[in-house]
């Protein structure tokens, strides 16, 4: 194996070689990245109105998406989905440790309750919960012991947390591979920033109509100023896996 290409010296099922492929480039050196992640109807929305959004994605895209947390050091959500999903970020449908679970919450808006804040039952590891808040929230207080709050900079006039203080800030104590999980306006904004290495754009055979869009990007006045990365398909049970490569 070198930098993401793999050679097999007997015989593997075609399966187990996709895999490879498809993950491969997220393991093959130490290099640190940052992984968006989104799954999406075929007309590109995250959920529906009211914020239902289990599940759009099938089987196996849940499967690639617990892979995927497996291999990242932090997970990380925005404060809408924190708070709509009260989710776990935990790895359950594949084997390799859960990340460090990271809420991006510059108003300090999500309720202090859900599994994100729930420590895990006897017997196992509760994985570390870090919400990162604006400084003008002040200090956040009577937190259980798996979870910690760090200040972190926002814009004056937009209220906006630049990704890359983001990214900084989580190298800084040791996350090194993040996965971006969600939702549409956290993904958009470190994809608009520039700070995807990679997306992985889970699309489903369905059609929501309405509801909370995925990408969302300041609008561009032709096509020749849309981005037009290098892209992988792979199978994922009924879902098609778009793993977009913005590196390339
Ligand atoms: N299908 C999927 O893959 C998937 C994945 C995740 C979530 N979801 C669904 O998506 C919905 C939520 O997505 P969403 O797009 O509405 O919201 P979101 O991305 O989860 O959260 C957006 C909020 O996070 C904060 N935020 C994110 N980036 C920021 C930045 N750079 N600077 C400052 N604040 C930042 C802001 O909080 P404030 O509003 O407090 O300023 C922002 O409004 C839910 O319904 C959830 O179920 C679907």
């Amino acid at each position: 194996m070198r930098g993401g290409a793999w050679h097999a010296h007997g015989p593997m099922e075609r399966d187990a070689g996709r895999l490879l492929d498809c993950l491969l480039p997220l393991v093959a050196d130490d290099r640190p990245w940052v992984v968006g992640q989104l799954g999406q109807s075929l007309d590109g929305r995250i959920a529906t109105h009211t914020g239902a959004s289990y599940y759009i994605s099938g089987w196996e895209a849940r499967v690639h998406l617990h892979r995927l947390r497996a291999l990242a050091d932090a997970v990380l959500v925005g404060a809408g989905t924190a708070a709509t999903d009260r989710p776990q970020l935990t790895v359950r449908h594949a084997s390799g440790p859960s990340p460090a679970r990271v809420v991006l919450d510059p108003r300090g808006r999500v309720p202090h309750e859900g599994p994100l804040f729930e420590a895990a039952p006897a017997g196992s590891v509760t994985p570390p919960t870090l919400l990162l808040v604006g400084w003008d929230v002040g200090p956040v207080g009577g937190l259980p012991e798996h979870v910690s709050a760090l200040p972190v900079d926002t814009d004056q006039d937009s209220g906006r947390i630049r990704p890359q203080q983001v990214v900084t800030q989580l190298a800084e104590v040791g996350y090194r591979r993040v996965l971006v999980e969600g939702g549409g306006v956290t993904v958009s904004r470190f994809l608009e920033a520039g700070l995807l290495d990679r997306l992985h754009l889970l699309v489903a055979p369905m059609v929501i109509g309405s509801g909370r869009p995925g990408l969302s990007l300041p609008p561009i006045d032709t096509l020749d100023q849309a981005l037009r990365p290098r892209v992988r398909r792979f199978a994922c049970g009924e879902d098609t896996l778009f793993d977009v490569d913005l590196r390339a």
